[in-house]
């Protein structure tokens, strides 16, 4: 089987590549990525060289280069993690979230149908990775998004994401596109780009500066290993139903300033700061535009249906995570100093 997984070189992708090069050697994955800001192929270097691995890099916005990809590997299955991720650049630049997530998501499902269809689609799979924003934002308390949750996306992050969802089930219904669908919670771990909340507090812990929280740290996350979100990819992949959408979370809510406080304890504890004092760098900011709340996930579904479950508890997930940010400073120095983006020139341009 020739997978495409798309958006390998980012966070979670990176993550689903690994997973997918050690544990499936007789598949070939065919890394597709356009190496935006958010994609850094450090984070692959451990498999950059497996026979069953390959990196492309290119734009799923560019409807030409894609079904060209798509004509000459033709692949049997496609993951689909490309994105743009963050939701405060969402809000300063829609635009790009429209191109890359409406848009090159549809360019995929062109070119999936046009190589499949003629096939009579035996064997072949369309997953599309998505999140828990499409439904919106919940009140405090005991109610969980379901996979039945009207969407009601508000971001042009979430707003984007819900159109790619649309779309990827407008192909399934009108083309008989074998499609699978999950909407997943925050992820955090190893990897993950320091704008997002986990990363940006270690990172401002470490450097003894400001650590930003937006409004009150009112607000409420529910937060998954990223090891265990891939592995929850693996068991849709495999054993998920067609046109089936599985959500997929930690039971793991916290409000922001509790998990700042946390981690500013752990990191005072492993490096060795006076208990209480990285809380000191704790700073309020203007609230973001159009903040949702609280997002919870009832995982009942792919739980049941599928058995999988989160293999590590947040504690535990928190540890590993913060070591490994403590033990690879240098991944970190080379993301926030912009030489990561020198790795593909280096190790793969003159190729
Ligand atoms: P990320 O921003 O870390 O990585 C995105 C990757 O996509 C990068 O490698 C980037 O180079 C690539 N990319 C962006 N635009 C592209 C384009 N036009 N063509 C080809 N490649 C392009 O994102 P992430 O946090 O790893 O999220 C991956 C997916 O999972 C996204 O679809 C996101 O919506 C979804 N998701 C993320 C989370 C989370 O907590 N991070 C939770 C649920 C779902
Ligand atoms: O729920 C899944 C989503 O989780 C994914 O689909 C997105 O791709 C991913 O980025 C993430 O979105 P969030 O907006 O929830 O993540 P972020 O890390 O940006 O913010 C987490 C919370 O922390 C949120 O309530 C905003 C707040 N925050 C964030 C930053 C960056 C702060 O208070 N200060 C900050 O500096």
């Amino acid at each position: 089987m020739k997978i495409i997984i798309t958006g390998g070189a980012g966070f979670i992708g990176s993550h689903v590549v690994r997973l997918f090069v050690t544990k499936y050697p007789e598949y070939q994955i065919l890394n597709l990525d356009a190496l935006t800001y958010a994609g850094n192929l450090e984070n692959l270097r451990d498999i950059e060289q497996a026979p069953n691995y390959r990196f492309v890099k290119g734009d799923i916005t560019d409807q030409a280069f894609v079904d060209h990809l798509f004509a000459t590997e033709e692949p049997d299955a496609v993951i689909h993690l490309a994105a743009e991720s963050h939701v405060d650049r969402s809000i300063t630049d829609p635009l790009a979230f429209v191109k890359t997530n409406v848009l090159g998501t549809v360019h995929l499902l062109n070119a999936a149908r046009n190589l499949w269809q003629p096939l009579g689609y035996a064997g072949k799979t369309f997953y599309h990775v998505s999140t828990d924003e499409v439904y919106g934002s919940l009140e405090m308390g005991p109610e969980l998004f379901t996979e039945t949750t009207a969407y009601d996306p508000r971001s042009p992050y979430s707003a984007s994401k819900a159109s790619s969802d649309h779309f990827v089930r407008a192909w399934h219904h009108t083309y008989h596109l074998p499609v699978k669908l999950s909407n997943c919670s925050n992820n955090y771990g190893p990897n993950h780009f320091p704008e997002k909340l986990i990363p940006l507090a270690l990172h401002r812990i470490q450097q003894r500066e400001p650590i930003p929280v937006y409004g009150r740290g009112e607000n409420v996350r529910d937060w998954l290993f990223v090891k265990d979100h891939a592995t929850a990819i693996d068991a849709v992949f495999h054993r998920g139903r067609v046109g089936e959408t599985y959500n997929i979370g930690g039971v793991n809510e916290w409000k922001n300033l509790d998990l700042i406080h946390l981690l500013c304890d752990v990191m005072d504890e492993k490096t060795g700061q006076p208990q209480g004092s990285s809380r000191q760098l704790i700073k309020f900011v203007t609230d973001r535009a159009g903040h949702d709340l609280r997002y919870a996930i009832d995982s009942s579904k792919i739980m049941q249906e599928l058995g999988w479950k989160p293999s590590v508890t947040f504690e535990q997930g928190l540890r590993q995570t913060i070591d490994w940010y403590l033990e690879n400073q240098q991944w970190l120095n080379r993301v926030t100093s912009g030489q990561y983006q020198d790795y593909y020139r280096q190790q793969y341009a003159a190729r």
